[in-house]
Protein backbone atom coordinates (compact mmCIF):
# COMPACT_ATOMS: atom_id res chain seq x y z
CA UNK A 1 0.00 0.00 0.00
CA UNK A 2 2.90 2.76 1.21
CA UNK A 3 4.92 2.39 -1.58
CA UNK A 4 7.46 -0.19 -0.95
CA UNK A 5 10.69 0.39 -0.40
CA UNK A 6 13.41 -1.48 -2.99
CA UNK A 7 13.76 -4.03 -0.54
CA UNK A 8 10.33 -4.65 0.13
CA UNK A 9 8.90 -8.33 -0.92
CA UNK A 10 5.17 -9.09 -1.06
CA UNK A 11 3.73 -9.00 2.26
CA UNK A 12 0.39 -10.85 2.36
CA UNK A 13 -0.85 -11.15 6.30
CA UNK A 14 -2.69 -14.36 8.33
CA UNK A 15 -2.19 -17.12 5.78
CA UNK A 16 1.63 -17.19 5.76
CA UNK A 17 2.90 -16.95 9.54
CA UNK A 18 3.13 -13.38 10.75
CA UNK A 19 5.33 -13.64 13.33
CA UNK A 20 8.55 -15.24 11.94
CA UNK A 21 8.49 -18.75 12.44
CA UNK A 22 8.21 -20.08 16.09
CA UNK A 23 9.71 -22.87 17.64
CA UNK A 24 7.10 -23.22 20.91
CA UNK A 25 8.95 -25.37 22.86
CA UNK A 26 12.00 -25.42 21.32
CA UNK A 27 15.28 -25.13 22.92
CA UNK A 28 17.00 -21.80 20.72
CA UNK A 29 13.43 -19.52 21.26
CA UNK A 30 14.96 -16.45 22.64
CA UNK A 31 18.87 -16.08 21.52
CA UNK A 32 18.98 -13.12 24.07
CA UNK A 33 20.45 -14.15 27.38
CA UNK A 34 18.97 -12.77 30.84
CA UNK A 35 21.18 -12.47 33.74
CA UNK A 36 20.62 -15.18 36.38
CA UNK A 37 16.94 -14.15 38.24
CA UNK A 38 17.52 -12.64 41.84
CA UNK A 39 15.81 -14.59 44.59
CA UNK A 40 15.64 -12.37 46.90
CA UNK A 41 12.28 -12.33 48.41
CA UNK A 42 9.66 -9.64 47.03
CA UNK A 43 9.08 -6.44 49.66
CA UNK A 44 6.17 -6.34 50.32
CA UNK A 45 3.59 -3.97 48.72
CA UNK A 46 1.72 -2.17 51.39
CA UNK A 47 1.21 1.58 49.26
CA UNK A 48 0.94 0.55 45.81
CA UNK A 49 1.88 3.94 43.94
CA UNK A 50 -0.42 5.23 41.39
CA UNK A 51 0.46 4.39 37.49
CA UNK A 52 3.24 6.70 36.42
CA UNK A 53 3.40 7.56 32.15
CA UNK A 54 6.53 5.58 31.28
CA UNK A 55 9.81 7.53 31.71
CA UNK A 56 11.71 8.34 28.31
CA UNK A 57 15.72 9.37 28.34
CA UNK A 58 16.01 12.45 26.17
CA UNK A 59 19.73 12.11 23.96
CA UNK A 60 21.66 14.01 26.88
CA UNK A 61 23.50 17.06 25.76
CA UNK A 62 20.82 18.03 23.53
CA UNK A 63 19.76 22.13 24.06
CA UNK A 64 16.87 22.31 25.14
CA UNK A 65 14.49 23.82 22.63
CA UNK A 66 12.07 26.40 24.66
CA UNK A 67 9.14 24.28 24.16
CA UNK A 68 10.94 21.27 26.25
CA UNK A 69 11.12 24.12 28.98
CA UNK A 70 7.60 23.82 30.02
CA UNK A 71 7.26 21.10 32.48
CA UNK A 72 4.02 22.14 34.56
CA UNK A 73 2.23 23.09 31.70
CA UNK A 74 2.92 19.69 29.67
CA UNK A 75 1.60 17.80 31.94
CA UNK A 76 -1.65 19.49 32.98
CA UNK A 77 -1.81 19.33 29.02
CA UNK A 78 -1.41 15.13 28.90
CA UNK A 79 -3.61 15.03 31.94
CA UNK A 80 -6.52 17.03 30.48
CA UNK A 81 -6.53 15.18 27.25
CA UNK A 82 -8.19 17.89 25.45
CA UNK A 83 -7.57 16.81 21.59
CA UNK A 84 -6.06 20.46 21.23
CA UNK A 85 -4.04 20.07 24.02
CA UNK A 86 -3.00 16.78 22.54
CA UNK A 87 -1.78 18.31 19.12
CA UNK A 88 0.22 21.25 21.59
CA UNK A 89 1.75 18.06 23.03
CA UNK A 90 3.09 16.62 19.49
CA UNK A 91 4.07 20.05 18.18
CA UNK A 92 6.39 20.50 20.69
CA UNK A 93 7.44 17.34 20.60
CA UNK A 94 8.53 17.75 16.95
CA UNK A 95 9.86 21.44 17.94
CA UNK A 96 12.19 19.52 20.31
CA UNK A 97 13.53 17.37 17.88
CA UNK A 98 13.39 19.53 14.88
CA UNK A 99 16.53 21.12 17.24
CA UNK A 100 17.72 17.60 17.75
CA UNK A 101 18.63 17.65 14.17
CA UNK A 102 19.60 20.52 13.69
CA UNK A 103 22.40 20.33 16.56
CA UNK A 104 23.20 16.79 15.35
CA UNK A 105 23.97 18.00 12.02
CA UNK A 106 26.19 21.26 13.11
CA UNK A 107 28.04 19.24 15.73
CA UNK A 108 27.67 15.60 15.14
CA UNK A 109 28.85 13.35 18.26
CA UNK A 110 28.80 9.29 18.38
CA UNK A 111 25.58 8.98 19.34
CA UNK A 112 21.81 7.63 17.68
CA UNK A 113 20.45 11.22 17.55
CA UNK A 114 23.60 11.85 14.81
CA UNK A 115 23.52 8.64 12.77
CA UNK A 116 19.27 9.67 12.70
CA UNK A 117 20.37 13.52 11.51
CA UNK A 118 22.93 12.71 9.09
CA UNK A 119 21.28 9.44 7.25
CA UNK A 120 21.04 9.79 3.78
CA UNK A 121 18.74 8.23 1.80
CA UNK A 122 19.69 8.42 -2.34
CA UNK A 123 22.40 11.04 -1.16
CA UNK A 124 19.68 13.58 0.40
CA UNK A 125 19.16 14.07 4.25
CA UNK A 126 15.74 13.06 6.13
CA UNK A 127 13.66 15.96 5.65
CA UNK A 128 12.86 17.01 9.67
CA UNK A 129 9.32 15.63 10.18
CA UNK A 130 10.79 12.30 9.17
CA UNK A 131 13.99 12.57 11.12
CA UNK A 132 11.22 13.65 14.16
CA UNK A 133 9.86 10.64 13.39
CA UNK A 134 12.45 7.97 13.34
CA UNK A 135 13.58 9.84 17.22
CA UNK A 136 10.04 9.45 18.46
CA UNK A 137 9.61 5.84 17.38
CA UNK A 138 13.02 4.52 18.57
CA UNK A 139 11.83 6.63 21.51
CA UNK A 140 8.48 4.88 22.25
CA UNK A 141 7.76 2.30 20.30
CA UNK A 142 8.99 -0.66 22.73
CA UNK A 143 7.63 1.11 26.00
CA UNK A 144 3.54 0.78 26.29
CA UNK A 145 3.35 -1.50 24.01
CA UNK A 146 5.20 -4.46 26.14
CA UNK A 147 3.72 -2.79 29.37
CA UNK A 148 0.52 -3.03 28.03
CA UNK A 149 1.04 -6.51 26.86
CA UNK A 150 2.01 -7.96 30.64
CA UNK A 151 -0.64 -6.24 32.56
CA UNK A 152 -3.35 -7.51 29.64
CA UNK A 153 -1.65 -10.89 29.96
CA UNK A 154 -1.97 -10.46 33.49
CA UNK A 155 -5.52 -9.26 33.79
CA UNK A 156 -6.05 -12.57 31.00
CA UNK A 157 -4.56 -15.16 33.67
CA UNK A 158 -6.55 -13.77 36.41
CA UNK A 159 -9.92 -13.83 34.65
CA UNK A 160 -9.40 -17.30 33.02
CA UNK A 161 -8.14 -19.00 36.04
CA UNK A 162 -8.06 -22.46 34.20
CA UNK A 163 -5.64 -21.36 31.68
CA UNK A 164 -3.49 -20.02 34.85
CA UNK A 165 -3.66 -23.45 36.27
CA UNK A 166 -3.08 -25.08 32.75
CA UNK A 167 0.57 -22.26 32.69
CA UNK A 168 1.32 -23.31 35.66
CA UNK A 169 1.47 -27.28 35.39
CA UNK A 170 3.07 -26.74 31.93
CA UNK A 171 5.78 -24.34 32.35
CA UNK A 172 6.84 -24.97 28.77
CA UNK A 173 3.45 -23.47 27.29
CA UNK A 174 4.65 -20.01 28.33
CA UNK A 175 5.92 -18.77 24.79
CA UNK A 176 2.59 -20.05 23.57
CA UNK A 177 0.66 -18.40 26.30
CA UNK A 178 3.10 -14.90 25.42
CA UNK A 179 2.07 -15.18 21.36
CA UNK A 180 -1.79 -15.36 22.64
CA UNK A 181 -1.24 -12.22 25.23
CA UNK A 182 0.25 -10.13 22.26
CA UNK A 183 -2.67 -11.19 20.19
CA UNK A 184 -5.55 -11.05 23.25
CA UNK A 185 -4.05 -7.25 23.90
CA UNK A 186 -2.71 -6.00 20.39
CA UNK A 187 -1.39 -2.99 22.28
CA UNK A 188 -0.61 -1.61 19.06
CA UNK A 189 -4.76 -0.53 17.86
CA UNK A 190 -4.39 1.30 14.70
CA UNK A 191 -1.87 1.80 11.43
CA UNK A 192 -2.84 4.24 8.81
CA UNK A 193 -1.83 3.49 5.07
CA UNK A 194 -2.10 4.89 1.68
CA UNK A 195 -2.76 2.74 -1.14
CA UNK A 196 -0.08 3.66 -3.97
CA UNK A 197 -2.07 1.44 -6.49
CA UNK A 198 -5.85 0.48 -6.83
CA UNK A 199 -5.98 -2.62 -5.34
CA UNK A 200 -8.28 -5.27 -3.09
CA UNK A 201 -8.41 -6.69 0.47
CA UNK A 202 -10.65 -9.63 0.38
CA UNK A 203 -12.90 -8.42 -2.41
CA UNK A 204 -13.43 -4.90 -1.33
CA UNK A 205 -11.95 -2.53 -3.69
CA UNK A 206 -9.52 0.26 -2.50
CA UNK A 207 -8.98 3.05 -5.04
CA UNK A 208 -5.18 4.35 -5.44
CA UNK A 209 -4.29 7.90 -2.91
CA UNK A 210 -7.59 6.22 -0.56
CA UNK A 211 -6.18 5.88 3.25
CA UNK A 212 -6.74 1.89 4.87
CA UNK A 213 -7.38 1.85 8.69
CA UNK A 214 -5.35 -1.37 10.23
CA UNK A 215 -6.57 -2.50 12.99
CA UNK A 216 -4.72 -4.98 14.66
CA UNK A 217 -7.15 -6.12 17.20
CA UNK A 218 -9.85 -6.67 14.34
CA UNK A 219 -7.67 -8.86 12.59
CA UNK A 220 -6.65 -10.86 15.12
CA UNK A 221 -9.96 -11.48 16.35
CA UNK A 222 -10.52 -12.91 12.57
CA UNK A 223 -12.74 -16.09 13.00
CA UNK A 224 -11.43 -17.48 9.46
CA UNK A 225 -8.19 -16.85 10.89
CA UNK A 226 -8.62 -17.54 14.74
CA UNK A 227 -10.47 -20.77 16.04
CA UNK A 228 -12.61 -19.23 18.84
CA UNK A 229 -11.05 -15.63 18.64
CA UNK A 230 -12.87 -14.53 21.60
CA UNK A 231 -11.46 -16.96 24.02
CA UNK A 232 -8.43 -16.68 25.51
CA UNK A 233 -6.49 -19.51 25.11
CA UNK A 234 -2.58 -20.20 26.85
CA UNK A 235 -1.75 -22.70 24.50
CA UNK A 236 -3.24 -21.25 20.63
CA UNK A 237 -1.25 -23.31 17.97
CA UNK A 238 -0.97 -22.07 15.25
CA UNK A 239 -1.20 -18.29 16.69
CA UNK A 240 -0.62 -16.23 13.45
CA UNK A 241 -1.45 -12.99 14.81
CA UNK A 242 -0.60 -9.92 13.30
CA UNK A 243 -0.30 -7.53 16.23
CA UNK A 244 3.38 -6.79 15.64
CA UNK A 245 2.31 -5.86 12.00
CA UNK A 246 3.50 -7.42 8.87
CA UNK A 247 6.54 -7.00 5.63
CA UNK A 248 8.92 -4.56 5.62
CA UNK A 249 7.47 -2.72 8.63
CA UNK A 250 7.47 -5.92 10.62
CA UNK A 251 8.34 -4.47 14.78
CA UNK A 252 12.36 -4.35 15.42
CA UNK A 253 11.47 -4.99 18.70
CA UNK A 254 9.38 -8.32 18.52
CA UNK A 255 12.02 -10.69 19.69
CA UNK A 256 12.73 -8.29 22.66
CA UNK A 257 8.84 -8.03 23.84
CA UNK A 258 8.38 -11.80 23.46
CA UNK A 259 11.32 -12.12 25.92
CA UNK A 260 10.39 -9.56 28.15
CA UNK A 261 7.48 -11.07 28.55
CA UNK A 262 8.32 -14.93 29.20
CA UNK A 263 11.07 -13.32 31.38
CA UNK A 264 8.69 -11.54 33.56
CA UNK A 265 5.82 -14.80 33.56
CA UNK A 266 8.25 -16.97 33.63
CA UNK A 267 9.88 -15.70 37.17
CA UNK A 268 6.10 -14.45 38.52
CA UNK A 269 4.57 -17.91 38.09
CA UNK A 270 6.65 -19.98 40.05
CA UNK A 271 6.21 -17.98 42.77
CA UNK A 272 2.75 -16.70 42.82
CA UNK A 273 0.25 -18.70 45.14
CA UNK A 274 -2.86 -16.98 44.17
CA UNK A 275 -3.88 -13.55 42.59
CA UNK A 276 -7.23 -12.38 42.34
CA UNK A 277 -8.65 -9.05 40.90
CA UNK A 278 -8.87 -6.34 43.83
CA UNK A 279 -10.88 -3.37 41.98
CA UNK A 280 -11.90 -2.39 38.76
CA UNK A 281 -9.52 -2.53 36.13
CA UNK A 282 -8.89 1.02 34.00
CA UNK A 283 -8.01 1.24 30.11
CA UNK A 284 -6.14 4.24 28.35
CA UNK A 285 -8.03 6.18 26.42
CA UNK A 286 -6.64 5.74 22.89
CA UNK A 287 -6.81 5.08 19.39
CA UNK A 288 -3.20 4.43 19.04
CA UNK A 289 -1.06 2.33 21.63
CA UNK A 290 -2.36 1.46 25.21
CA UNK A 291 -3.83 -1.19 27.12
CA UNK A 292 -4.69 -1.28 31.06
CA UNK A 293 -3.00 2.01 33.04
CA UNK A 294 -4.41 0.28 36.26
CA UNK A 295 -4.76 -3.30 37.36
CA UNK A 296 -5.42 -3.57 41.39
CA UNK A 297 -4.13 -7.22 42.33
CA UNK A 298 -4.26 -9.26 45.73
CA UNK A 299 -1.72 -11.88 45.21
CA UNK A 300 0.20 -14.14 48.03
CA UNK A 301 4.03 -15.67 46.95
CA UNK A 302 4.70 -19.12 47.99
C1 LIG B 1 4.21 -6.50 22.42
C2 LIG B 1 5.00 -5.50 22.11
C3 LIG B 1 5.01 -4.81 20.75
C4 LIG B 1 4.05 -4.75 19.79
C5 LIG B 1 2.66 -5.39 19.80
C6 LIG B 1 4.59 -3.97 18.69
C7 LIG B 1 3.89 -3.69 17.51
C8 LIG B 1 4.43 -3.01 16.44
C9 LIG B 1 3.71 -2.71 15.22
C10 LIG B 1 2.26 -3.06 14.93
C11 LIG B 1 4.56 -2.04 14.41
C12 LIG B 1 4.25 -1.44 13.06
C13 LIG B 1 4.28 -2.41 11.94
C14 LIG B 1 3.87 -1.72 10.65
O1 LIG B 1 3.88 -0.50 10.51
O2 LIG B 1 3.51 -2.48 9.76
C15 LIG B 1 5.83 -1.92 15.10
C16 LIG B 1 6.93 -1.31 14.59
C17 LIG B 1 8.08 -1.08 15.32
N1 LIG B 1 8.35 -1.49 16.61
FE1 LIG B 1 7.15 -2.59 17.78
N2 LIG B 1 5.85 -3.56 19.02
C18 LIG B 1 6.16 -4.04 20.27
C19 LIG B 1 7.34 -3.87 20.96
C20 LIG B 1 8.44 -3.18 20.49
C21 LIG B 1 9.67 -3.02 21.20
C22 LIG B 1 10.00 -3.64 22.56
C23 LIG B 1 10.48 -2.24 20.41
C24 LIG B 1 11.88 -1.74 20.64
C25 LIG B 1 12.53 -1.83 21.77
C26 LIG B 1 9.75 -1.93 19.21
C27 LIG B 1 10.23 -1.20 18.16
C28 LIG B 1 9.59 -1.02 16.95
C29 LIG B 1 10.15 -0.28 15.84
C30 LIG B 1 11.51 0.43 15.81
C31 LIG B 1 9.21 -0.34 14.80
C32 LIG B 1 9.30 0.26 13.40
C33 LIG B 1 9.77 -0.76 12.41
C34 LIG B 1 9.76 -0.22 10.99
O3 LIG B 1 8.99 0.69 10.66
O4 LIG B 1 10.54 -0.73 10.17
N3 LIG B 1 8.52 -2.52 19.30
N4 LIG B 1 5.72 -2.53 16.35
Amino acid sequence: MVPPPRHAHPAHPHPRPGPPPRRPHGPARHHLRLRPPDRRPLPPLRHPHPPRPARIRLPPHAPPHPAALRPQRRRDRTRHRHPRDHTGVLEDLFAYFHHLTATRRAHPTTDLASQIANARIDGHLLDDNTAASYYILIATAGHDTTTSTIAGGLEALIRHPEQLRRLRDDPALLPSAVEEMIRWVSPVKAFMRTAAADTQVRGVPIGKGESVLLSYPSANRDEDVFGEPFRFDAGREPNRHLAFGFGVHYCLGAALARMEAVALFGELLPRLASIELDGEPAWTATTFVGGLKRLPVRYSLT
